[in-house]
């Protein structure tokens, strides 16, 4: 297949090009301020904030799939009306569109969301994000939204960073104990989009691991997989630091599960 990669230079754009690639697929991608590096690939700049450069894009490429993983997380143009500008390119172009939500589109009131929940956000980047799920599913109908949550890899995401930084005292701050979502791998997550791009679904889709943990819990399993020290890992609670945001939220991937056949694993199995 011809795939495009929107914002192939990130953690998980980077991860989806090599898993192409891997593949034999045509791949192109793009990045806003610097190129991956997985050779065998065009790589193009792109700010998606550009509707009519994104429309040439993809229009010139015409992809049979994009995945769309460009975000910013403080910047609702990028978030928002970039993800519109992609779906309304891919609507023109003809393809299929995936493109990457987040568990962020949820408050925590009800800590279990499954694929019909309605996003109900509390922050800026949630809200972003719920908006950007309206643009997509309005524009392209035939799209999948699949909302993820904390996205691992092996070594290469910012939550594993930042273990390394508090265990190692570079960093001061704690891990909340109070703070729970189902972090994925990132080539768990990879594999799954890549199985959904070529499937015929559309709608709604959950792609998180099998296990709800803390973040001072997934510092934990970081810390033990890297041979650092747990007891130099501080914690706290999010409820009592005034620091904004969802505490609970729990992405339900039932109904996803039942049409994958990639495995989406827990993070006590993955960083084990
Ligand atoms: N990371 C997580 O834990 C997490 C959790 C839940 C959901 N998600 C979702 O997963 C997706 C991918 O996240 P990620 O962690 O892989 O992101 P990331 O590593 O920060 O990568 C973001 C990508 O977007 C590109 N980009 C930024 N602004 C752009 C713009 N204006 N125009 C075009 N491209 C732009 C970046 O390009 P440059 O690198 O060249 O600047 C980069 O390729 C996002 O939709 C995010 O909301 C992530």
């Amino acid at each position: 297949m011809r795939f495009l990669i929107v914002g192939g230079s990130g953690l998980l754009g980077g991860e989806l090009v090599r898993r192409c690639s891997a593949a034999g697929h045509e791949v192109a991608a793009t990045y806003l301020t610097r190129p991956g590096e997985t050779a065998g690939v065009e790589w193009s700049p792109l700010d998606v904030r550009r509707r009519e450069d994104v429309g040439a894009l993809i229009g010139a490429f015409r992809p049979e799939a994009v995945v769309n993983a460009a975000y910013r997380q403080a910047d609702w143009t990028t978030t928002a009306v970039g993800a519109a500008n992609v779906a309304l390119a891919v609507s023109a172009a003809g393809g299929r569109l995936v493109h990457v939500s987040s568990d962020a589109v949820f408050s925590g009131a009800a800590i279990r969301y499954d694929e019909t929940c309605v996003p109900d956000p509390i922050t800026p980047y949630g809200a972003a994000k719920a908006a950007a799920e309206t643009a997509v599913t309005a524009i392209a109908p035939t799209a999948v939204i699949a909302r993820t949550s904390l996205i691992i890899g092996d070594g290469g995401s910012p939550h594993e960073a930042l273990v390394h930084s508090l265990a190692t005292g570079r960093e001061r701050g704690v891990l909340f104990t109070d703070d729970v979502r189902c972090p994925v791998h990132v080539a768990d997550l990879a594999t799954a989009l890549l199985e959904l791009a070529a499937s015929g679904h559309h709608g709604v889709h959950h792609v998180a691991g099998a296990d709800a943990v803390s973040r001072y819990e997934l510092g934990l399993l970081i810390a033990r997989r890297d041979g650092l020290d747990v007891d130099r890992l501080p914690s706290g609670r999010r409820a009592d630091s005034g620091v904004p945001g969802p505490l609970d939220v729990r992405l339900e991937c039932g109904t996803t599960r039942r049409r994958l056949r990639t495995e989406l694993r827990g993070a006590r199995r993955f960083l084990r």
